[in-house]
């Protein structure tokens, strides 16, 4: 199965996916939003690009959705939390007015209050405060909370929720939207990983790829276990290596350039430890790895096309104990978006049973796209 979102579920509550003449909301990295527009309406031609700010996009659909179309699908593998848009409301108790007008009222509602990005990944000033203006409309909300009206407890979103996002920006009104909880996408407001951003990354990290790799676990819910052994292709200087030594992995890198010490010198409690191949990917043979290899990764600074070709003859058959491939795909720029599905193509020939894309949160210029094999799958559930 080849998706860039979550897979179908209808929805008969008086909230629903948006059909013709509703809007639809996605939120993304900023200085995405143009590329966003043109995937979305590249896939889906009935969207007309409506309201957009950085890092939100709105649409309204022109035309029917096709039966064929998964109602909870991502409109584009850019965006990041989307869903029916509700509308703009001035301040919180205008918010619980349009709630309770859009939504029926014996309807359990969860609420995603969240910011929208304000600096591109890694850009953020060492000083920003994020979420706490969320947090403080959250309170506001809850507090003008009618009574009787059921509200889940908690944040963290289960399968089938009918999830409330109110996205919010100094300065702006706040945007409302509504979605359902899929298992594919991630349960935290704005699909964020809150854990992940409020437990710093460890200072001796070598590289922000550590947080990037725990995002992409995350999302994808990879099953990756300690005593697996891992091959990362752009291995230097170590960032994601080190977050799967730190898991418990064995882990080939494979880099022309130098790793980080911390990376070369650590040793897991299970013996789990790091082996450098300082090679071009090119000149990495089959023979030079184990046979039992669970994951492969591949984070080179090179064309998708390239380095999947690598993953692909490097992770093909026989690989019995093969469980996925985790892939940064790095793009020259957004237009090559557009190839997007013929890289995806190239992971499911892996022999790859389930496959996606997104943009996380951590990716640059850059998409995450996984596959994983039968037995990934089973492991997972
Ligand atoms: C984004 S960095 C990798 C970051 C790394 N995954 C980490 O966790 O720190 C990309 C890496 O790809 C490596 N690279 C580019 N082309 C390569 C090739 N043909 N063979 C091996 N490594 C390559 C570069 O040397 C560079 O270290």
């Amino acid at each position: 199965m080849i998706a860039s979102a979550a897979p179908s579920r209808q929805t008969r509550a008086r909230v629903s996916a948006p059909s013709a003449g509703e809007f639809l909301f996605c939120t993304c990295q900023v200085g995405a939003e143009s590329a966003l527009k043109s995937d979305a309406v590249a896939r889906e031609p009935s969207l007309r690009p409506a309201y957009s700010r950085p890092g939100l996009v709105t649409f309204k659909r022109a035309g029917p959705r096709l039966a064929s179309d998964d109602p909870e699908a991502a409109p584009s593998p850019l965006a990041r939390a989307w869903g029916r848009g509700i509308g703009r409301a001035s301040d919180p108790a205008a918010a619980v007015a349009m709630i309770a007008e859009a939504t029926s009222s014996a309807l359990p509602l969860r609420l995603h209050v969240f910011e929208r990005d304000r600096w591109r990944p890694g850009e953020a000033p060492a000083d920003a405060l994020i979420g706490g203006a969320a947090a403080l409309i959250r309170a506001e909300l809850l507090a003008l909370w009618p009574e009787g009206r059921p509200l889940l407890l908690g944040e963290a979103a289960e399968p089938g929720d009918h999830v409330i996002d109110v996205i919010v920006a100094e300065g702006e009104p706040l945007y409302l939207g509504h979605h359902r909880h899929h298992p594919a996408r991630l349960a935290w407001p704005g699909g964020q990983a809150p854990l992940l951003l409020s437990q710093p990354i460890p200072p001796q990290a070598p590289s922000r790829a550590y947080r990037k790799l725990e995002e992409a676990i995350a999302w994808s819910r990879a099953p990756v276990r300690a005593g697996d052994v891992a091959l990362e292709l752009g291995s230097a200087p170590g960032g994601a290596s080190y977050a799967l030594l730190r898991r418990g992995l064995t882990v080939h890198g494979v880099d022309t350039g130098v790793m980080d010490p911390v990376v070369l010198t650590t040793r897991h409690a299970s013996g789990a430890r790091f082996i450098y191949h300082n090679a071009p990917m090119s000149q990495v043979q089959r023979r030079d790895l184990p046979t039992a290899l669970h994951w492969v990764l591949c984070d080179v600074n090179r064309a998708p096309q390239v380095a999947l070709r690598t993953v692909a003859r490097l992770a093909a058959a026989p690989r019995p104990a093969l469980m996925g491939v985790l892939c940064t795909l790095k793009l020259d720029d957004w237009r090559a978006l557009r190839h997007l599905d013929g890289w995806l193509r190239m992971i499911e020939a892996m022999g790859m049973v389930e496959v996606r894309a997104t943009q996380l949160p951590s990716n640059r210029m850059e998409l995450f796209a996984y596959g994983l094999t039968e037995a990934g799958v089973q492991r997972r559930a």
